[in-house]
């Protein structure tokens, strides 16, 4: 059995779709892991209280708390360490989580660290993904599921889903299409590594 951390910093809808996907029926089982924690760096995020009536553990590192992205980082692995199991790295699921890390952090989860990112990556990397998308005239957007490296949002693709840019779109209507893959996308790339690693 495996554990995966889950660390979000807002709504954490992806986080909601990967802990349903976990208890599916036809999933459940299969898995060989289960949603051991979520972690928010911001004490208000939504998705922390949906996590908590899920009965996950929930935890929250505030960035604010620390002097530096250094001090930061060090804290939030140590609260990620404390839900692995003995022999058993978990896996550490980005959802939505607004933070950079620093190469340590990196390192450290190397081989285990997943991100979601908004975009057809390499296209648009950063903020604002949708807007960008729609300005430079993309008739397709989507989102890339991939493994974290040093640089921001780069590294090795897993899985990528595009959705079409409508005429009438705006950021908000992009993004919530592209939403909809992301919920499909992220929970079958984690059920793919899994049985992989
Ligand atoms: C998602 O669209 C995710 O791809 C994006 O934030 C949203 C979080 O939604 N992530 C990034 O922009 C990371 N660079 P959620 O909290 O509802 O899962």
């Amino acid at each position: 059995m495996k554990n995966i951390v889950i660390l979000i910093s807002g709504s954490g809808s992806n986080m909601a779709a990967i802990v349903k996907t976990a208890k599916r029926d036809d999933w459940a089982g299969k898995w060989g892991a289960r949603v051991a924690a979520v972690i928010s760096n911001k004490p208000d995020a939504k998705g922390l209280q949906w996590a908590n009536q899920q009965g996950i553990a929930t935890e929250v590192v505030a960035h604010k708390h620390y002097a530096n992205r250094a001090a930061f980082d060090t804290a939030l692995a140590q609260s990620i360490d404390r839900f692995e199991l003995p022999g058993n790295p978990a896996l550490v699921v980005l959802a939505g989580f607004m933070r950079i890390l620093t190469p340590d952090f990196v390192a450290k989860y190397q081989g285990r660290l997943l991100n979601i990112h908004p975009s057809l990556l390499p296209a648009f990397a950063g903020l604002h993904t949708h807007q960008r998308a729609i300005d430079a005239g993309c008739k397709f957007a989507g989102a890339t599921v991939h493994w974290v490296t040093t640089a921001l949002d780069d590294g090795p693709i897993l899985a990528q889903a595009a959705v079409p840019v409508l005429p009438e779109d705006s950021a908000d209507t992009l993004a919530a299409r592209v939403l909809t893959q992301e919920h499909l996308i992220y929970p079958q790339v984690i059920a793919d590594l899994l049985r992989k690693i």
